[in-house]
C-alpha cells in the first residue's frame, strides 16, 4: 500500500519524507489556500517545490470545469514536473478530460468520488488514480470504507489498472480500515500517519529499557 500525505504544507511534507516511507503528495485548492498560496505563478512554484522534496507523484488540481479549460490547465501542470498528476473532478467534462489526458500519457487523479458508479467511469476513462472521499461520507452517516471495498472489488473483477487512492482520511483508524479494504494508496494528514506508531506498551517498554539501562550505569 502506498502512503501519500494530504497537505500543501512544505514542513509537514519534509517531515513525512524524512520518515522514508512517503510515496507521494495530494493537494487540492482548499489545501493550497490554507497555506496562503494564491496566483498561478505562486501556485506553480509551490507544486515545483513539493516535487523537489518528494520522489513520488504529486497531485495538482485543475480549477476549470469545462473540457477545453481542464485539458489546457492539465497539460500546463504536467509540464511543470514529471511527478505531477493532474487532479480532475468526476463531472462529465472531467471524464472527457481524463480520457484525453490519459491518451497523452499524462497521469490523472479523478477526485470528489462518492459512489462506485463514478469510480467505474473514472477507470473506463483511464484515470491513474481514483480518489473516494471517505471522511466526507462518514460525515453524512454513509460508510466511506465500504465504498473503498466496493471499488476495489469492481476494479479487481474487471482488471482495471486505476489505483484506488483513499482520500479525506481523518484519523489513523481510517488508514487501517482502508488497508483492510484493499486500497492501493491512502492519502492522509501527517498526524494520522504518525498515529500508526502510537502504542502505550511501546512507550512503557521503552521507558523500562531506558530505566534499566541507566540504573546499570
Ligand atoms: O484528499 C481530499 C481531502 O483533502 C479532503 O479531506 O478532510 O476536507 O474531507 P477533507
Amino acid at each position: 500500500m502506498k502512503f501519500f500525505i494530504d497537505t500543501a504544507n512544505l514542513e509537514q511534507i519534509k517531515e513525512a519524507q524524512a520518515l522514508g516511507v512517503l510515496d507521494g503528495v495530494t493537494t487540492n485548492p482548499s489545501l493550497m489556500a490554507k497555506e496562503g498560496i494564491s496566483g498561478e505563478a505562486n501556485i506553480n512554484e509551490h507544486y515545483r517545490a513539493i516535487c523537489e522534496i518528494v520522489s513520488g507523484d504529486v497531485s495538482a488540481e485543475v480549477i476549470s470545469q469545462d473540457f477545453e479549460g481542464m485539458i489546457k490547465e492539465g497539460e500546463k501542470l504536467a509540464k511543470l514536473h514529471h511527478q505531477i498528476t493532474v487532479k480532475i473532478p468526476v463531472i462529465k467534462e472531467g471524464i472527457k478530460a481524463i480520457k484525453y489526458l490519459s491518451s497523452k500519457n499524462i497521469k490523472t487523479n479523478c477526485t470528489l468520488v462518492f459512489s462506485p458508479g463514478q469510480a467505474l467511469l473514472a477507470a473506463k476513462a483511464g484515470a491513474t488514480y481514483v480518489s473516494p472521499f471517505i471522511g466526507r461520507l462518514d460525515d453524512i452517516t454513509s460508510d466511506g470504507v465500504e465504498l473503498i471495498r466496493n471499488i476495489v472489488k469492481i476494479y479487481h473483477f474487471y482488471g482495471f489498472e486505476t489505483q484506488v487512492l483513499a482520500a479525506s482520511i481523518r484519523h489513523t483508524q481510517h488508514i487501517m480500515h482502508c488497508a483492510d479494504a484493499g486500497a492501493d494508496v491512502i492519502t492522509a494528514p501527517l498526524n494520522a500517519i504518525l498515529g500508526l506508531l502510537k502504542h502505550p506498551l511501546t512507550t512503557i517498554g521503552l521507558e523500562k529499557f531506558m530505566d534499566d539501562h541507566n540504573r546499570n550505569l
